[in-house]
C-alpha cells in the first residue's frame, strides 16, 4: 500500500510538521510553532478545546491555507508543494462535508467521484457502491441528502473520502454533533480502517473519544502543542487520584493533609485526593510511606491505591485546566 519514492521514504511519518505557524490577517496567532509527528499506522487524536487551532492546522496540512512560517510533510512529501501527488492518497473530512441536499446520497458520491480526474468512469458505480457499503449507507443511498440525519451526512462525507484507497485519513471533528449511537458508528469505522492499515488523524475536543479510539494523541491549547505520545504514555504521565477506604475518614483526611494531599473528598468510608506533584525541592511522596503514616495514626485502612489515570488527569496536570467534556 505504501508507494515509496525518492521524495517519500515509507519510513517517514504520515504527518510531520516543524515550526508550523499560522497568524491570520486579523493578527490572531492560531497555530504557534507546531512540531507534530504522526507515526504511520497510528490512530492519532488531535485533541484540544474549541479555538485551540486544530482546524487551522488541518487546513495547512491539506494545503488549503498557507502557513505563516514552518513546514509540513504529508506522507513524507512537502506540502503544499507536493499536493498534486500526495492528496490523492489522503482522504479528508473537514468541518462537515459539502453535500448537494437535493441529490441522493448515491448521486452525491457519483459527483465527488466524477470530480476526481484520476477516477475511471467505467468503475464509478462499483466504487460508489463499495463506499456506501463501507459506511453503512446502502439502504439509504436513494434518499435525498437533505433527508439525512447529521450522522448520515457525516458518514456520506466519509464515504466520499473513501472512494479511493487511502494511506491517510484526516478527519476534523468527525463526531461533532452526533448522538452517542452515531459516535459509536464513526468510532467503529475508524477502527476498521485502522485495522486495514490506514493511518487516521482525527481531531476532537472530546477526551473520552480520543481515549476510546486512538493509539496516539497530541494535546493543543491556544495554538500550542502541550504534549504528544501514545495514549498509554500520556495517561501514565499523571498518577491518578489517591483513593482510600477506611472506617476512620476524619482521621485519614487529617493525615493526608499533613502529607500534602489536596482536593480531599471524604464520602462515608471513601476518601480521595490529589497526590502532591513531585518536583521542585519537595521529594516525591512515596505511597508506601503514606500508607504507613495512616496506620501509625491509628487509621484502619481497608483499601489503598490510585485510581486509573486517564488522559483527562494528564491534561489537567499539564494545563491546570479542565476540559469541557460536554462540548
Ligand atoms: N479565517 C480566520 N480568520 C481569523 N481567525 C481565525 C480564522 N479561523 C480561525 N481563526 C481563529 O484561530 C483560532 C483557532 O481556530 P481553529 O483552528 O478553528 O480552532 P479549533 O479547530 O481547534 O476549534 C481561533 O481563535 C479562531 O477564532
Ligand atoms: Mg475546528
Amino acid at each position: 500500500m505504501d508507494q515509496p519514492s525518492a521524495e517519500d521514504p515509507a519510513a517517514r511519518a504520515a504527518v510531520e510538521t516543524r515550526g508550523l505557524t499560522k497568524r491570520y490577517r486579523g493578527g490572531q496567532l492560531a497555530v504557534d510553532s507546531l512540531d507534530l509527528t504522526v507515526p504511520r499506522g497510528s490512530v492519532f487524536g488531535f485533541l484540544g478545546p474549541n479555538g485551540s487551532g486544530k482546524t487551522t492546522t488541518i487546513r495547512m496540512l491539506m494545503g488549503l491555507i498557507e502557513p505563516t512560517a514552518g513546514r509540513a510533510r504529508l506522507l513524507g512529501a512537502p506540502m503544499p508543494r507536493a499536493a498534486r501527488s500526495v492528496l490523492p492518497r489522503v482522504g479528508a473530512l473537514i468541518e462537515g462535508p459539502a453535500l448537494y441536499p437535493f441529490l441522493t446520497g448515491r448521486d452525491n458520491l457519483v459527483r465527488f467521484d466524477a470530480a476526481d480526474p484520476t477516477a475511471d468512469p467505467g468503475t464509478r458505480a462499483a466504487r460508489v457502491s463499495a463506499a456506501l457499503e463501507r459506511v453503512g449507507l446502502t439502504a439509504a443511498a436513494r434518499k435525498k441528502a437533505r433527508a439525512y440525519s447529521l450522522g448520515m451526512k457525516q458518514r456520506l462525507g466519509l464515504a466520499a473520502a473513501l472512494l479511493q484507497p487511502r494511506e491517510l485519513l484526516v478527519l476534523d471533528e468527525p463526531t461533532n454533533g452526533l448522538d452517542p449511537q452515531g459516535m459509536r458508528e464513526i468510532r467503529t469505522l475508524v477502527r476498521e480502517l485502522a485495522d486495514d492499515g490506514t493511518t487516521v488523524f482525527l481531531s476532537s475536543h472530546l477526551l473520552d473519544e480520543i481515549e476510546q479510539v486512538c493509539t496516539h494523541a497530541a494535546v493543543m491549547t491556544q495554538g500550542r502543542l502541550i504534549v504528544q505520545g501514545t495514549v498509554a504514555e500520556l495517561a501514565a504521565g499523571s498518577r491518578g487520584r489517591l483513593s482510600i477506604t477506611t472506617p476512620d475518614p476524619a482521621e485519614a483526611v487529617r493525615v493526608l493533609k499533613e502529607h500534602g494531599v489536596t482536593d480531599i473528598v471524604a464520602l462515608e468510608e471513601r476518601v480521595t485526593g490529589e497526590l502532591p506533584a513531585s518536583g521542585g525541592s519537595a521529594p516525591p511522596l512515596d505511597l508506601a510511606d503514606l500508607n504507613a503514616a495512616l496506620v501509625r495514626a491509628g487509621v484502619r485502612v481497608r483499601a489503598f491505591g490510585t485510581e486509573r489515570a486517564s488522559l483527562e488527569d494528564a491534561f489537567v496536570a499539564l494545563t491546570g485546566e479542565g476540559f469541557d467534556v460536554a462540548g
